[in-house]
C-alpha cells in the first residue's frame, strides 16, 4: 500500500520523465550549426547509453536530427544486399522511396563510393531520385559498422537550396560514428 506522499512522488517521477521525453527532441535552429551539432552529439551519446541496437539508434538519430533543424526528411537507407541494394528506414518526414540500388541517386552514389555527397541543388545532380518534390538540397553520409563495413547511409533533405555545408558534413559524420564505435 502506497502512502499519499509516496504516490505523489511516483506521480512526479512519471511526469518528470514524460517532460524529459517531450523535451528530448530539441529545436536547435536558434544556435549556430556547429553548436547545435555539439549539443546533438552529447544528447545522442546520453540517450543511446546502454543500447547496442542499430535500429533503435537509427530511429533516435533520425528523430533528434530532424527536429533539431526542422528538415524536410531525415533518415536511413540500410544496406540489405551488400554493394547492390539499400532499403529505407527508420526515418522522419514524408514518404520515402522504399529501395534504392547502389550507384543510383544521391543515396546510391554515397553508398557505392562510401563517401559523403553534398548536393546544394538537387536539380543539378544527374539521377537525383525525387521522393518529395519540395526537396531542394540534400546531404548523404555513409554509415560504417564496428567491422568497418557499410551498414547504411544517412540522408537529410531540405526545402531550402544549399542548406548543407562542411559543418553538416562534419556534424553528421561525427553523429553516425556511433555505429562504428558504440558498445
Ligand atoms: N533523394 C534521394 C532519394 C531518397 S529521398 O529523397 C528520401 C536520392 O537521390 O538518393
Amino acid at each position: 500500500m502506497q502512502t499519499a506522499s509516496e504516490e505523489a512522488y511516483a506521480q512526479m517521477g512519471r511526469s518528470a520523465s514524460l517532460l524529459l521525453m517531450s523535451e528530448l527532441a530539441l529545436d536547435l535552429r536558434h544556435l549556430p550549426k556547429s553548436e547545435a551539432y555539439e549539443q546533438l552529439d552529447a544528447q545522442v551519446t546520453s540517450v543511446l547509453a546502454g543500447t547496442d541496437d542499430e535500429i533503435t539508434a537509427m530511429a533516435t538519430l533520425s528523430c533528434l536530427v530532424h527536429h533539431a533543424f526542422g528538415h524536410l526528411w531525415t533518415g536511413f537507407y540500410r544496406v540489405v544486399e551488400p554493394d547492390r541494394l539499400l532499403r529505407v528506414g527508420p526515418y522522419q518526414g514524408t514518404l520515402g522511396c522504399l529501395e534504392i540500388a547502389f550507384g543510383k541517386g544521391v543515396c546510391g552514389t554515397a553508398a557505392a563510393e562510401r563517401r559523403t555527397v553534398l548536393v546544394p541543388d538537387v536539380e543539378r545532380f544527374p539521377g537525383h531520385i525525387t521522393c518529395d518534390s519540395r526537396a531542394r538540397s540534400e546531404i548523404v553520409v555513409p554509415v560504417f559498422g564496428r567491422d568497418g563495413s557499410l551498414r547504411a547511409v544517412l540522408d537529410v533533405d531540405s526545402e531550402r537550396l544549399a542548406a548543407f555545408d562542411e559543418t553538416d558534413t562534419e556534424g553528421l559524420e561525427r553523429l553516425v560514428s556511433w555505429f562504428r564505435y558504440a558498445p
